[in-house]
């Protein structure tokens, strides 16, 4: 019998299963037999610094440890690489957040900063995504939607809230008389999070300069956080989303104009808990009384 070996296409399939599975990074360049190791003589521990003897003394060369049970000693693992966030980079997060505030604060046009993110890769979740997942609806409407991250239909589609969330998302928009074509839509992070993880608090840093330019480009007249990440990030309060919701907190412009950021449950929260729904329908009457006044 002849043995083959993983082909291309089965390795590509352990590689999305693992990125899906929200495996994001590999630690080291060599795989690792655990099973060998764990049969393996615990690691002699470094000796403590205040307890090393003065001066080296021979003693002798190491006894050689006999190969495992037919094993091969694993090789000496070596140095994890240091986690880097971009593929490409050697940037640290603090650093990748400076750059991208400084790259997007240039941008003169939701078109340029569409760009810009195309080639951003400071990011490391964009080297996990399919998709760039940027906006949709109409950037020229009134009212602005802003989500936390996307999911696997948008990552595949490349745009955002094209899920079960975007579809009872729709469904509330058209509740209070709003389609994709008065509506903008985006999220504070636009690459899919890895296994559908939540973003960390350094790649949320990372994309807010962007998601603050797309807003300040975008220029609507309300801003509607959807759930607590984006509600915390875009208005800085600490509340949980249960009280936070239903206020409308003022969002300065990089113009110093205010506009104001109503708070409200997220589409995904309200399908795992559907008796929450009448809250968020408080909110969405709340938006269009606002939408209703400030015409
Ligand atoms: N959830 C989000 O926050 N954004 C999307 O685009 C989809 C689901």
């Amino acid at each position: 019998m002849t043995f083959t070996g993983p082909g291309h296409d089965d390795l590509i399939a352990l590689l999305d299963f693992h990125v899906e599975s929200g495996v994001d990074i590999a630690l080291d360049e060599a795989p690792h037999d655990r099973f060998a190791e764990v049969d393996a003589p615990p690691p002699i521990r470094e000796t403590p610094i205040a307890l090393r003897r003065e001066a080296p003394v021979d003693d002798g060369p190491a006894p050689r440890r006999e190969p495992l049970r037919g094993h091969e000693p694993p090789p000496e693992p070596k140095p994890a690489a240091p986690r880097t966030f971009g593929g490409s980079a050697s940037a640290k997060p603090e650093e990748a957040a400076v750059d991208a505030r400084a790259k997007a604060a240039v941008t003169g046009s939701l078109e340029e900063l569409e760009a810009l993110l195309r080639d951003f890769e400071g990011c490391g979740l964009r080297f996990t995504a399919k998709n760039l997942v940027f906006a949709d609806g109409n950037p020229a409407a009134r009212v602005m939607f802003v989500g936390e991250a996307p999911g696997a239909d948008e990552d595949r589609i490349g745009k955002p809230f094209m899920g079960r969330s975007g579809q009872l998302l729709d469904r509330m928009m058209a509740a209070i008389g709003l389609d994709r074509s008065s509506a903008y839509i985006a999220n504070i992070v636009p690459w899919r999070p890895p296994g559908n993880r939540n973003p960390t608090p350094q790649e949320v840093a990372i994309c807010r300069p962007f998601v603050e330019r797309q807003i300040a480009l975008a220029d609507p007249e309300i801003l509607v956080c959807l759930g607590a990440p984006s509600t915390q990030t875009l208005t800085g309060t600490k509340d949980g989303i249960l009280k936070a919701r239903g206020r409308f907190y003022p969002y300065r412009l990089p113009d110093g104009r205010e506009i104001r950021a109503l708070a409200t449950l997220h589409p995904a929260y309200l399908l795992r808990q559907p008796v929450q729904k009448r809250l968020a329908w408080r909110d969405f009457r709340a938006l269009k009384a606002a939408l209703d006044g400030v015409k």
